[in-house]
């Protein structure tokens, strides 16, 4: 079948073919419309066993579009401990390959090959936890903190959820009544406080965009606990997210307890600086990867990862804009450039990790241990 969703024999399940290690074949269980351009796609549970993934992560989604293997990142929506079926959402970008792709074909049978979750938006949840867990959300930016709310509320009963939520309008919010209906089973524990862009004229809450007086105020009004037991978690397009970041730093809220997951990042035009400035010429560079040992030379204008993919080396990747870190190597010589780390903590920045998809060779001896 093309787009590379091919489609599950009703009888023989084993005419799926296989798929190398770290990848699964997933079947599509159903496609829900959530809004007009939004979609969440249920896997079924492979027969092998029970996808294993932390709230917060995400799934790697690969497909075949116009006759190149396309990958992006989704991430789940749906709970570990709640949720039977996991699932992502995924709202529509205008001229998007894989967007566009899923909402206009995708249907129950098919089969997708996926990468495993993985992420570090996460959280550990334990039931002795007595903590604020406050979320920001900005359209799409709601699928992993839908995560991280369920298994919150089901897993911490003496912990509070509250989630900002900044949407264009009523009718592009996200799992609207899903959050009615978590609002009110956890009546004195999750409360939502929707941003809208444009409201209509009985809307009672906050209108336009999403301001640091919005965010003081908001926070003001919360539940109160001990400043040490709040945790933040934000994900959505990037202004609103500098500007829920300016605000917490503002109000003196240490960075540790501020996690932040971006779905885009502004790498692409990075690297096009990087190809004409003088630093980055054509070096040869070695990654090792799955015991092997490979040597290729990376132009100006291209990453270590491309050139990788482009000499047939299997190498993992997923968002290719260094914000998942499915690409995650070491460096263990030389010296590389990246054109956006901010997928990496400080701690693995300092321990020399990089992410080939947005790095290009500074100097002659780089050597990249992948896995
Ligand atoms: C860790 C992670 C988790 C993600 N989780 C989700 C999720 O749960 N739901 C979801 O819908 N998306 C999610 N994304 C974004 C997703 O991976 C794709 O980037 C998005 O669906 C666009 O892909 P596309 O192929 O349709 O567009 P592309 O063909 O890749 O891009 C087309 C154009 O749109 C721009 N663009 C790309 N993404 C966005 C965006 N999100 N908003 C506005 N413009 C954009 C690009 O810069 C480009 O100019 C996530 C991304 C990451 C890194
Ligand atoms: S592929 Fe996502 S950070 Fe490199």
């Amino acid at each position: 079948m093309a787009f590379g969703l091919f489609k599950k024999k009703q009888t023989e399940k084993s005419e799926i073919p296989s798929v190398k290690a770290g990848h699964l074949n997933v079947t599509v269980k159903e496609v829900v419309n959530e809004t007009a351009d939004a979609i969440s796609i249920y896997f079924e549970q492979p027969d092998s066993g029970t996808i294993q993934y932390k709230a917060g992560q995400f799934f790697t989604l690969i497909a075949n579009i116009n006759g190149k293997q396309e990958r992006r990142a989704y991430s789940l929506c749906t709970s570990p401990f709640v949720d039977q079926y996991p699932a992502v959402t995924v709202k529509r970008v205008e001229g998007g390959l894989m967007s566009n792709h899923l909402g206009d074909n995708l249907k129950a049978g098919d089969v997708m090959e996926v990468l495993e979750p993985i992420g570090n938006f996460v959280t550990t949840f334990d039931s002795n936890n007595e903590r604020h867990i406050v979320l920001f959300g900005g359209g799409s930016g709601i699928t992993p903190l839908m995560s991280i709310a369920k298994s919150a509320l089901s897993q911490e009963p003496k912990s509070m959820v509250s989630l900002i939520y900044a949407n264009r309008d009523t009718d592009s919010i996200i799992f609207k009544s899903a959050l009615e209906k978590l609002e009110l089973d956890n009546s004195d524990r999750f409360k939502v406080i929707h941003v809208l862009g444009e409201a209509p004229s009985e809307w009672k809450g906050f209108t336009g965009f999403l301001t640091q007086e919005i965010i003081k105020q908001t926070l003001e009004s919360l539940p109160q606990m001990a400043s040490d037991q709040t945790e933040f978690f934000m994900c959505g397009p990037g202004p609103m997210m500098d500007i829920v970041e300016a605000s917490l730093s503002n109000l003196n809220i240490p960075k540790a307890q501020v996690h932040k997951e971006s779905f885009t990042s502004d790498a692409g035009k990075k690297k096009e600086k990087a190809a004409v400035s003088n630093e980055i010429i054509a070096r040869e560079v070695t990654v090792i990867y799955d015991g092997e040992e490979f040597k290729y030379t990376v132009e100006p204008g291209e990453t270590i990862l491309e050139k990788g993919l482009e000499e047939d080396i299997d190498l993992p990747f997923s968002c290719q804009s260094g914000l998942c870190t499915a690409c995650r190597g070491k460096c263990v010589s030389g010296k590389v450039k990246m054109d956006e780390d901010e997928g990496l903590s400080e701690a693995e920045l300092n321990e020399g990790y990089v992410l080939p998809c947005v790095s290009h060779p500074l100097t002659e001896d780089v050597v990249i241990e992948i896995g």
